[in-house]
């Protein structure tokens, strides 16, 4: 249950400064794979890329004001057209406070009602335990742990793979 209104949308490029905003955190670029430091402008050609590129970027809005953002990333080899690597993250003020699960839901009904993605794909620190409680909530489960596979504050972290398949596939009739 959301502790306050937001509203979402798909990202646009004027979305880079509060993209570069929510990046800056430690607590949220230490729990993906981006750089302390985040470029706006770095931000701003991705932003323009994904318009053509087949990725979804949502972000979540307050007052106004950009608390979140949740990406589905296409993949580029042709027979791995099904599957679609996840990313999101909240602002630290508003963790916790059913922004992610707001956001994970818009962005599994696009993905199942409207793209038909059959697998959605990501990666975690093993001790991200919020992050991982919300991928369950949603279907995700563990396919395993890659071992010391990302440097994260001075050391290398394990993270576990984590998957969810469609759970009724689109038909015709
Ligand atoms: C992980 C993240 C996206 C989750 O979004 P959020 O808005 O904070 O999460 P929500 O408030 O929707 O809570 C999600 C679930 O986790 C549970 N949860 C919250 N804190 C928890 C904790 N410390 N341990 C275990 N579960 C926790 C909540 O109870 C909720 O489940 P429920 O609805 O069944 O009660 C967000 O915290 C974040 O951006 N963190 C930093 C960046 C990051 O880790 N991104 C993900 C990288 S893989």
């Amino acid at each position: 249950m959301l502790d306050f209104p937001i509203s979402i949308r798909r990202a646009t490029p004027e979305d880079a400064s509060g993209l570069t905003a929510l990046m800056s955190e430690e607590a949220v670029h230490g729990n993906l794979l981006q750089l302390p430091h985040p470029s706006e402008a770095t931000w701003r050609e991705r932003l323009e890329a994904k318009s053509s590129n087949g990725d979804v970027q949502l972000v979540a809005l307050a007052k106004g004001q950009l608390v979140a953002m949740a990406g589905l990333h296409a993949n580029p080899h042709i027979r791995r057209r099904h599957a679609m690597h996840l990313g999101m993250a909240v602002t630290v003020p508003a963790q916790g406070k059913g922004v992610g699960s707001a956001l994970m839901a818009a962005l599994i009904d696009y993905a199942d009602r409207w793209v038909a993605v059959m697998r959605i794909e990501l990666t975690v620190f093993t001790d991200n335990e919020r992050a991982i409680a919300l991928y369950r909530k949603f279907g995700f489960v563990q396919e395993g742990i890659f071992r010391a596979y990302g440097l994260r504050d001075g050391r290398y972290q394990d993270v576990l793979a984590m998957a969810r398949l469609h759970p009724s596939p689109p038909r015709w009739d």
